[in-house]
């Protein structure tokens, strides 16, 4: 990876933030949001939505075209919060309001082999790119810099150690009074870190980041600075 801010063509407007689960992305990429005034979208529900869809209308998770053809039928609305319960968004499902749901244990089991699908993978980038394209978006996943928005202006691959991802996640679920286990949750990390691997594909251009040791705050202040600075090669670190 090198450093991501050279002058381009058709640059679009966007952040793109990728890197491995609980690293960060999501605080970091709703307050940049929130900084900006740009919208932000958490590519991560689309997969989600549609490992619950597939779970709950019995659609055999290693049939990619089933999946295929319920990816494209699925309607995934995100929307600001409509309710004071802790949501970043709300995530409806043909209509239904799924936004808890998708973090459900069952889901987060079966996450990995649904997004594992190239064909499932294809409907999901591309309904990615299109929202995408209209620009102002903080947009975060796992393949966003590299395959969804490889033109957005800043690609940003943020990084922690699997003890401080684990650690974070322990202190989320707690917060959301869910049961919780730091070991059960790092086994759990270090599970799916393996088998997203695959569809790990951080931008040649990204500009890496750790999240570990640094505040929200100051990871917002970081990113704003490579923002706004695209030619200056002084970051703060
Ligand atoms: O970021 P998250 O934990 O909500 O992501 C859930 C799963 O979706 C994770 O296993 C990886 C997958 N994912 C993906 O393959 N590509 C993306 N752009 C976003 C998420």
């Amino acid at each position: 990876m090198t450093d991501g801010r050279h002058a381009r063509m058709n640059v679009i407007p966007a952040i793109t933030i990728d890197g491995p689960a609980g690293s960060g992305k999501s605080t970091l990429g709703e307050r940049l949001a929130r900084a900006l005034g740009w919208l932000y979208f958490d590519t991560g529900v689309m997969y989600r939505a549609l490992t619950l869809a597939a779970i709950e209308r019995a659609v055999a998770l290693d049939d990619p075209v089933a999946l295929e053809h319920l990816a494209e039928a699925l309607v995934i609305d995100v929307r600001p919060p409509e309710v004071a319960d802790g949501r970043q968004y709300t995530v409806c499902a043909d209509g239904i309001d799924v936004t808890w749901s998708l973090r459900r244990s069952d889901v987060e089991q079966r996450i990995s082999h649904v997004a594992a699908h190239p064909e499932v993978r294809r409907v999901m980038r591309a309904r990615q790119r299109q929202i995408g394209l209209r620009g102002r978006v903080v947009m975060v996943g796992r393949d966003i810099g590299s395959v969804v928005m490889p033109d957005a202006a800043l690609k940003i691959y943020l990084v922690a150690s699997i003890d401080e991802r684990a650690r974070r996640r322990l202190q989320e679920r707690i917060a959301r009074g869910q049961p919780a286990e730091l070991a059960a949750i790092r086994d759990d990390i270090a599970r799916r870190d393996e088998l997203d691997r695959h569809v790990m594909q951080p931008a040649h251009d990204a500009v890496q980041l750790s999240s570990e040791g640094c505040s929200p705050d100051e990871l917002v202040d970081r990113v704003m600075h490579l923002f706004s600075h695209p030619t200056s090669s002084a970051v703060p670190s």
